[in-house]
């Protein structure tokens, strides 16, 4: 067994990501942690001009090793078409799933459970679940090839005990986390077990996807559902994008390297706490 170089596993030097989400509040901060550690960051993105603008503050270097390439998740072909093109252009060895989110429609509330209307259920588990599956099933197999990778799943921790109103969101994380811990058994089990597959739970941070639920329309108060979250942390804050990206790296990383099948909590203390 050879001792890790702590410095150099944290050198992405020699990394090529390919990331969804990576235009979102957490995935932005993600990109830029991954880009000042010297990775070139490939983001699939439906509007890359839009995607691409967040890192124009960056370096000529950074900027220069940020691409992006068209596609919407929730469509499997363009997903296909653009996994294609981002390995015709180079070998990729990291997959992160970072794109997610809710939608009022599919969520209780204002609704009635059972007036809930699929169409806007799957896209909730098209983009937070089967994105991630497809985006798998595509490049695993160069993974395989190549004999090492790393696929890195942004979960959320309303999975095993979901939170109240947010029904199809918390199924398809729960589906999230338990395909990662079947994608690394069994490509540790068939494959390679230098291939690992991890997932970050984040708790509660607040971005666009969830400030309806967390802020009154004012954007300054609280929900009382805001105050309740706060009151079951117990670091008594949301968390900061820059919050996920060490156990980012650590689990990217060489560091990780006997680290596989984990869904990663980053929240506070959220899911440790009883409430008492
Ligand atoms: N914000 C939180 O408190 C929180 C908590 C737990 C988990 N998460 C998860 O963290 C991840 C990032 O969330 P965020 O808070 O930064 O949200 P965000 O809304 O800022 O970012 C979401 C990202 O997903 C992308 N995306 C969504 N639908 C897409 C589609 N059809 N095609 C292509 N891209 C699409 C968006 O363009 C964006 O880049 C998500 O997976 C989310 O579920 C967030």
């Amino acid at each position: 067994m050879t001792q890790i170089d702590m410095q150099q596993a944290f050198d992405f030097g020699q990394r090529r990501v390919l990331m969804s989400g990576g235009s979102g509040v957490l995935g932005r901060s993600m990109v830029r942690t991954l880009l000042a550690h010297g990775a070139t960051v490939v983001l699939l993105s439906r509007h890359p001009a839009t995607a691409l603008a967040h890192f124009a503050d960056l370096s000529a270097d950074a900027q220069a090793r940020v691409q992006c390439v068209a596609a919407d998740l929730s469509d499997a072909s363009q997903l296909t078409a653009a996994v294609a093109q981002v390995l015709a252009q180079g070998p990729i060895d990291t997959l992160i799933n970072g794109a997610g989110g809710n939608r009022p429609q599919a969520t209780t509330g204002s609704q009635r459970f059972f007036d809930l209307p699929l169409t806007a259920m799957h896209e909730v588990v098209d983009v937070n679940l089967f994105s991630a599956i497809q985006l798998s099933q595509l490049v695993v197999p160069h993974f395989v090839a190549q004999q090492h990778g790393v696929v890195l799943n942004i979960s959320s921790i309303s999975t095993a005990r979901p939170l109240t109103r947010v029904v199809t969101y918390s199924a398809a994380k729960a589906g999230l986390d338990a395909f990662t811990r079947w994608l690394a058994t069994h490509v540790a089990l068939e494959y390679s077990p230098q291939i690992r597959v991890n997932a970050i739970a984040p708790g509660f941070f607040l971005t666009e996807q969830n400030r309806f639920l967390l802020m009154e329309a004012d954007g300054q108060t609280l929900t009382t559902r805001g105050q309740q979250i706060l009151a079951h942390t117990p670091m008594q804050r949301f968390g900061h994008p820059d919050d996920l990206v060490g156990t980012m790296m650590w689990l990217l990383s060489p560091a990780a390297g006997f680290v596989t099948g984990q869904v990663i909590a980053v929240d506070g203390g959220f899911s440790a706490y009883s409430g008492v």
